[in-house]
């Protein structure tokens, strides 16, 4: 709705309405009319308010701003929003994964950190996270390990029991059980983190020659965090202060930025590399693939509309360019199908109309129809045809060749794959005496919380194979009065 100049109020068709504060009625005590159809769409419109919360990522905050490429990295992609001196408009929504709508920002969860492109080709969707890793390596186990982190059928209660009964028996997952237990599991704003593409993607360039990349967005604000009583604090104090803090930093000027870096990989080491390189639960050591710098981003724009260019906000990762391609991430692949499928259902088919969800360059796509199509479809309404309608480009698809049985299967083994080698160098090279003394803390806070012995017993020997001294430490803590 526009506010225009006279500053009357209308009904949705835009005829004047009568009264703001007073229904029909037959006499000032008499019974309301139903031809008091304004109160009817007042009504009937508050009833409709809400969509559906996004199943995982329900509560998030976002922000539009541009991304500047400073580096030349097109001896790696041809993709236009990477060639040097490019800047593109972009919307950013950061979220926590498993609470609702209404949750506390400051509760213990990975962030999401999900960008939108708006390029010359297309959108270009990075859909991340605030770790460069994740819990699993196979989208067959996403569902359930969502259902773990969320609320019991019974007593509509989260439950720790649940989640540790997941995790301990989904090994892969110590790595990002380790971040997520550390420091970094409580950001002290969204601007106080790193974005992580967490997957592997493909960056072809102009001559065709193929790399495996990572994407690291490094915040230049520092990276800062919450010490679990802290966030318990501010949990109850302020349960949007994430929300709050961002929207307050760019209202007053104070426009939070990060810098993209990426590590590339040649496209032949990937198959011997000494573990899987598309494995999600893994880091590359920045020792083989150092960073290279590409371009900052920078939010500038608060929403006007949280509801229209936030909460109906579709990010998926299935919207690529030409240059950027997927990878053999099983994860990825499961990925790409998802996000527009919930789209379909949580806002409706034509999501891609709406206009935080429409590219700024040209569709020429063949859709057409169903419900809440605002845009007008044009003959011809088929492929291939001979009446000037748009043809594909078959040089756009990014390839890779893979060959075998069908099976259900782990990934073929590389020579150093193993669920607990990274987790353990986190936990003693990467944090210092004060920080292991905090994941120490943490997870013993979080294991007493309703863990079963037969969970717990599990737990403690999951800690002992990411660290012998942390497992131990943990035990004693969880079994002291
Ligand atoms: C949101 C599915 C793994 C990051 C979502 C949503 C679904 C989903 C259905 C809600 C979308 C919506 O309603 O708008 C999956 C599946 C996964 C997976 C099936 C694995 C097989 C991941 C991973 C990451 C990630 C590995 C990060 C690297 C996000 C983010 C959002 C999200 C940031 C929120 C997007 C927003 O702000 O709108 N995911 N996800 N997800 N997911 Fe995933």
């Amino acid at each position: 709705m526009s506010k225009d100049k006279s500053n009357r109020t209308t009904n949705d068709a835009g005829n004047p309405v009568a009264s703001d504060e007073f229904s029909l009625t037959v006499g000032a005590d008499g019974p309301i009319l139903l031809q008091d159809h304004y109160l009817i769409e007042q009504m009937a419109n508050f009833n409709r308010e809400h969509i559906p919360e996004r199943q995982p990522h329900a509560k998030g905050s976002g922000a539009f701003g541009h991304f500047e490429v400073t580096q030349d990295v097109s001896a790696y992609t041809k993709a236009a929003v990477f060639q040097p001196g490019t800047k593109t408009d972009t919307l950013i929504r950061f979220s926590t994964v498993a609470g609702e709508k209404g949750s506390p920002d400051t509760w213990r969860d990975p962030r999401g950190f999900a960008l939108k492109f708006y390029t010359s080709e297309g959108n270009y969707d990075l859909v991340g996270n605030n770790t460069p890793v994740f819990f699993i390596r196979d989208p067959m186990k996403f569902q359930q390990f969502i259902r773990s982190q969320k609320r019991r059928a019974d007593s509509g209660l989260r439950d720790h029991d649940m989640q540790w009964d997941f995790w301990t028996l989904s090994p892969e997952s110590a790595h990002q059980v380790t971040w997520l237990m550390g420091d970094r599991g409580v950001p002290k704003t969204y601007r106080h983190m790193d974005g992580f593409s967490s997957h592997t993607y493909m960056w072809v360039n102009a001559k065709g020659e193929r790399f495996w990349v990572k994407y690291h967005f490094k915040t230049d604000q520092g990276i800062e965090f919450l010490t679990q009583q802290e966030a318990d604090r501010i949990a109850g104090e302020d349960s949007d202060a994430h929300r709050r803090d961002l929207f307050e930093s760019i209202a007053r000027g104070d426009y939070p930025s990060w810098t993209l870096r990426v590590q590339i990989m040649p496209y032949e080491e990937a198959k011997n590399y000494r573990f899987n390189p598309f494995d999600l639960t893994k880091v590359w050591p920045h020792g083989d693939y150092p960073l290279h710098e590409v371009g900052k981003l920078v939010l500038d724009r608060n929403p006007t509309d949280f509801h229209t260019e936030i909460e109906q906000a579709a990010f998926e990762p299935s919207n690529v360019v030409p240059g950027i391609g997927f990878s053999p991430d099983k994860m990825l692949q499961g990925r790409v199908f998802s996000y527009a499928d919930a789209h379909r259902a949580r806002i409706g088919v034509n999501y891609k109309q709406i206009p935080v969800n429409r590219p700024k360059s040209p569709v020429h796509s063949y859709s057409k129809d169903g419900a809440m199509r605002v845009e007008n479809v044009s003959d011809p309404v088929y492929a291939p045809n001979s009446k000037g309608g748009p043809s594909a480009n078959h040089t756009y698809t990014e390839k890779w060749e893979a060959s075998g049985e069908f099976m259900h299967a782990a990934y073929t083994p590389h020579a150093e794959d193993d669920d607990f080698v990274q987790p353990g160098v986190l936990v003693r090279e990467v944090m210092d005496d004060a920080a292991r003394d905090r994941l120490v803390s943490n997870v013993v806070g979080h294991l007493k919380a309703g863990v079963s012995d037969e969970v717990l017993k599990r737990a403690f020997e999951y800690w002992r194979k990411v660290d012998k001294d942390v497992g131990d430490r943990i035990e004693q803590g969880v079994k002291k009065k």
